[in-house]
């Protein structure tokens, strides 16, 4: 059993394959967290909770009735702390009553277990057959009101996952406001830990940054209206000194693609608490009488063998039981893209000649970019309005499509639903269904605003007018962009006293709309985009199997990004492409070889037109198409070994092994030329100890454990940013 209630003891212990997490009600009902980590089997670890009266770390009334006075919510570690009553750290609940105070005291109520996963009403999350994992639902109910909240857990044994979410309901006759509601906490009775974080900004997303917790309030966020490029809603916690193979650490992934906080503290007696949720910035929710709302899902996963063990779980874990897609487990067609050949200066035939050249190197898909509807010939103009410019498709999408299609080549499409262009029909109709507030001239992102997916009726309309597209022409591939941040948050269809629920509405509203396109249009191989990888999240894959990484398609800066990024997310999910040199971001020239090399660690594509290349790079373009397809399935399905750090080492190397360990790629990427360098030795991973193995046409053979142990060196690489690769595969005996 992964989960377990001991009602004499009054403890509910969750264990995964490698991990125990434990709770207790305490003597006056609280629920406190026992432990959380390596797994210990039939263990009441409550002896670890101890306290001791300490100066100005009050005590509940009930306790203090006894002279209890070591008993504090400030000292003791929680399950889900709350606002109002004594517990000065990070709360994850602040509910306003009608009176104006601000307090919930949680006391348990009752539990349920149950085989299967818990499901949260118009959330993401993580999905398992009832066999697949357990649910621990615990409700809680405020000593003094009708409030109610269920904490879900979520466990699913085998990936050493536990999920978290939870949901709290007004019962009461009067409404209440939420202004607070993180879905999670974990209090660590321990102070060695640090914090991974994954910083950025556009072009440059998830930058691994490591802190020590300390005194005082560690935290990364968003408060954009999305995820972000600048911080992204996935963090580690370890302890000191964790690496890649070594040491326990906690993925913890929000399955959500809005304002989102994480935040750490050491406490005054040198615990750590985490909380995770939404960003309370602009956040205020009003329940009803007998309405509830939910707080999206956080998913840990635990390893007590380091970060790539902790990352592989989680690829795992969301290429399986997250992304719902048909695709995750098909082979997706190579990419062609026109955005940066062409930009929006293009005519239906210059398209086809870009498409005819891919096709002739082996492209599969091709895909027409922003540009292609109302009068979009620059950024200022056209969003919104979903219906082709005649002037560059003189026969709509169909008749491109059409085309492309003749070609023997699948058809793709760019769409941005969530914006409008002030010059635009769609703005001129309606403006009242962007978000701004009246009297205040908005913000303006890339010139243009925000719409207000919070309501239906705009919802419908893109429904409609972007579906409209989807059914005369024949589209197999979407890819969804978003591209500025929300401000001036304001919706017209609103009362003032829920103006604070916008944000959240907002994504309510995007994940409603996609819900409805992904399954009536389930055929169609859908890509999430925000100026590249500024929505890069869980949330998002729930809807989609991948997402644009980046903008910066620069090779040597997307060995970080992406280095990054697999850190919490799985390769099959990153688009990656081959572009044009001197490359449009950082004007830096890389060759073809290493372009393709760093872009096969991910979906694989181009974004150029192939057709000014020279006849041996287009030779060149041909063979790495064929080698992508050959080598496609221990990239998209493989495990993924990180074996350098590109933000601290001269080289970028990673390996792919297939999961019965039998065939391994591993990728070489010089990132600095020195002379007379030395040796680069790396020390494989993930093949059988016991097997031997030939590395490419070689003669040698190879022992599993001497190419981990011992390691391997490298053929020297000369000349700016050259790579390769190397294939291994078993031999029989
Ligand atoms: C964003 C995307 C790009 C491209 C442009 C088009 O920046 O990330 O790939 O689609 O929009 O406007």
């Amino acid at each position: 059993m992964a989960i377990i209630f001991e009602p004499n003891k009054k403890i509910f212990t969750l264990h995964t394959k490698n991990s125990t997490y434990q709770i207790q009600i305490s003597k006056y009902g609280h629920l406190i967290h026992n432990y959380y980590g390596s797994k210990i089997e039939n263990m009441d670890l409550s002896y670890l909770i101890q306290g001791i009266n300490r100066g100005f770390s009050g005590s509940p009334y009930e306790a203090m009735a006894v002279e209890d006075r070591g008993y504090s919510l400030d000292t003791y570690p929680q399950e889900y702390p709350t606002y109002g009553i004594g517990d000065y750290r990070s709360s994850c609940l602040s509910v306003e009553h009608e009176d104006g105070s601000q307090a919930a005291e949680l006391i348990y109520d009752s539990y349920k277990i149950y085989q299967g996963k818990y499901q949260l009403k118009g959330l993401p999350a993580v999905w398992a057959k009832e066999n697949e994992a357990q649910t621990l639902e615990i409700t809680l109910k405020d000593k003094y009101s009708d409030v109610k909240v269920i904490l879900y857990y979520g466990v699913l044994e085998e990936f050493d996952v536990i999920t978290r979410a939870c949901t709290i309901y007004n019962e009461g006759e009067y409404p209440i406001y939420l202004n607070k509601v993180f879905s999670c906490c974990i209090d660590f009775w321990k102070n060695n830990m640090e914090m991974i974080s994954f910083y950025g900004r556009h072009a440059m997303e998830r930058t691994l940054q490591r802190r020590k917790i300390e005194h005082g309030k560690l935290s990364v966020g968003s408060t954009r209206g999305t995820s972000s490029h600048q911080h992204n809603p996935f963090v580690i916690l370890c302890e000191e000194g964790v690496g890649e193979d070594h040491g326990v650490c906690y993925g913890a992934s929000f399955v959500y693609s809005g304002n989102f906080i994480a935040e750490a503290e050491v406490d005054q007696i040198n615990h750590t608490r985490f909380v995770m949720g939404i960003h309370p910035e602009g956040f205020r929710y009003y329940v009803e009488p007998k309405d509830c709302f939910f707080a999206p899902e956080v998913v840990f996963v635990y390893s007590d063998a380091g970060m790539g063990e902790m990352s592989r779980k989680l690829h795992d874990l969301y290429r399986n039981n997250l992304i719902r897609s048909k695709f995750m487990h098909e082979r997706r067609p190579v990419l062609l893209n026109n955005w940066e050949a062409t930009e929006f200066d293009f005519t239906q035939e210059h398209l086809v000649e870009i498409a005819k050249a891919g096709r002739e190197l082996g492209i599969e898909l091709f895909v027409m970019d922003d540009g292609w509807f109302g009068e979009r010939d620059h950024d200022k103009a056209g969003l919104g309005d979903w219906f082709p410019n005649k002037k560059k498709l003189p026969n709509g999408v169909k008749g491109l499509a059409e085309q492309i299609h003749a070609l023997g080549m699948k058809f793709g499409l760019w769409i941005e639903p969530e914006m409008i262009n002030e010059d635009s029909e769609l703005y001129r109709n309606h403006a009242d269904w962007c978000l701004s507030i009246p009297n205040r001239k908005p913000n303006v992102e890339r010139g243009q605003l925000v719409l207000d997916m919070s309501r239906k009726d705009v919802r419908d309309y893109l429904y409609d007018s972007i579906s409209k597209i989807l059914d005369e022409a024949k589209v197999d591939y979407v890819k969804w962009d978003m591209n500025r941040n929300l401000s001036d948050v304001w919706s017209a269809k609103v009362p003032s006293y829920r103006q604070g629920e916008v944000s959240h509405r907002y994504v309510l509203g995007v994940y409603e709309l996609m819900e409805r396109f992904m399954s009536n249009y389930p055929d169609i191989l859908w890509e999430g985009c925000s100026g590249g990888g500024g929505r890069f999240d869980a949330g998002i894959l729930y809807y989609m199997p991948q997402i644009w990484c980046s903008d910066n398609t620069d090779a040597i800066e997307r060995t970080s990004i992406q280095y990054g990024t697999s850190f919490g997310y799985p390769i099959s999910c990153m688009g990656a492409h081959v572009s044009a040199v001197p490359n449009h971001q950082t004007g830096r020239s890389v060759s073809l070889n290493t372009r393709a090399e760093v872009a096969m660690a991910g979906t694989f594509g181009y974004e150029m037109d192939l057709g000014t290349l020279r006849e041996e790079e287009k030779e060149i373009v041909r063979s790495q198409i064929q080698e992508f397809k050959k080598y496609y399935n221990i990239i998209q399905y493989g495990d993924y070994y990180r074996l350098t750090n590109p933000l601290e080492e001269e080289v970028a190397i990673w390996q792919f092994v297939d999961k019965e360990k039998k065939k391994a790629l591993v990728s070489v990427v010089s990132l600095r030329t020195r002379a007379n360098a030395p040796f680069i030795k790396v020390y494989l991973k993930g093949l059988k100890e016991d097997s031997l193995y030939r590395i490419d046409d070689g003669e040698e053979v190879y022992r599993g454990s001497a190419l981990m142990k011992a390691g391997f060196h490298i053929p020297v690489l000369k000349g700016d940013y050259s790579s390769l690769h190397f294939y291994i595969r078993e031999i029989e005996v």
